[in-house]
């Protein structure tokens, strides 16, 4: 009796010590594959703002000011105090990491149209066969109220294990590669990093996005703090396990058409 005893205990204490080495492991491949961002030549001018802290923007909400909140400081940009929002889930062998930016203001993306307060972007990093022979393979970058994603060789890499992301200069979508035609078309914010090269290297400030024990913003369900949008534990995306490669249509037209630039088409990330 005692002996079962004991070796239910041991069992116990090594599964323990087995879940904090697997967080600990999680953690590293968060810092190691968090995406390189590369910024239009002339984000921080005008309403053209960078990522902005999500629980700042949170607590002037609540607290009733609800002027227009647009971070033009690349400072705080290069000197991480400004996150990005992370959380991830094993999927069967893999591992999929989700990144979240916050913007406190959009422009308009032609001369008119597509500005809004509050905004969140993501990009999603699979990790194959994470716990025996980790390796990076798909990246989903997300713009617009759509998706797409690249397999490795169609997307760049930071230092060989960040991906770069291009932020669109207005609506703030993420892109595998720059250009842009400067108009409100699915793939043509303009994102030209030119000889400015501003840049955020996001493993600086990496904050757990999580329903227990987070930031106070996570959690609280009130759409009305986020111009209507809600925070990302409550998009249908959050489950990061049953995400599909992209949404919209796999001609490019003006509106949605993530698929159109999907190595994946629309099979299951
Ligand atoms: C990129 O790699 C170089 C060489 O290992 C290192 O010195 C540098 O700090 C890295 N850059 C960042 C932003 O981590």
């Amino acid at each position: 009796m005692k002996g079962v005893c004991v070796v239910g205990l041991s069992l116990l204490f090594l599964a323990l010590v087995d879940l904090g080495s697997a967080e600990a492991d999680i953690m590293q491949l968060v810092i190691d594959h968090a995406p390189y961002l590369r910024f239009d030549l002339k984000q921080g001018e005008g309403n053209l703002c960078f990522p902005h802290n999500a629980q700042e923007f949170y607590e002037a909400r609540k607290g009733g000011d609800w002027s227009r909140k647009c971070n033009r400081d690349y400072d705080s940009v290069t000197r991480g105090s400004i996150p990005t929002y992370w959380h991830a889930n094993t999927c069967g062998y893999h591992l999929h990491i989700a990144y979240w930016n916050f913007y406190g203001y959009n422009d308009d993306c032609d001369c008119c149209s597509g500005e809004r307060d509050a905004w969140w972007e993501f990009i999603v990093v699979k990790i194959r066969d994470w716990t025996l022979n980790p390796r990076m393979h798909e990246v989903m970058f997300g713009q617009k109220k759509g998706w797409y994603t690249r397999i490795p060789g169609h997307y760049e890499t930071f230092n060989t294990t960040h991906p770069v992301a291009y932020v669109g200069k207005s609506n703030h979508g993420t892109y595998h590669d720059d250009g842009g035609t400067g108009t409100c078309c699915y793939y043509e914010d303009f994102r030209n990093p030119g000889s400015a090269d501003k840049h955020m290297v996001t493993w600086d400030n990496l904050i757990h996005l999580r329903e227990e024990e987070g930031e106070d913003w996570m959690t609280d369900p009130n759409t009305d703090w986020w111009h209507g949008l809600q925070s990302p534990i409550f998009r249908d995306d959050w489950d990061v396990c049953g995400l599909m490669g992209c949404t919209g249509s796999s001609l490019q037209v003006c509106g949605t058409c993530g698929c159109h630039k999907s190595d994946i088409g629309e099979d299951p990330f």
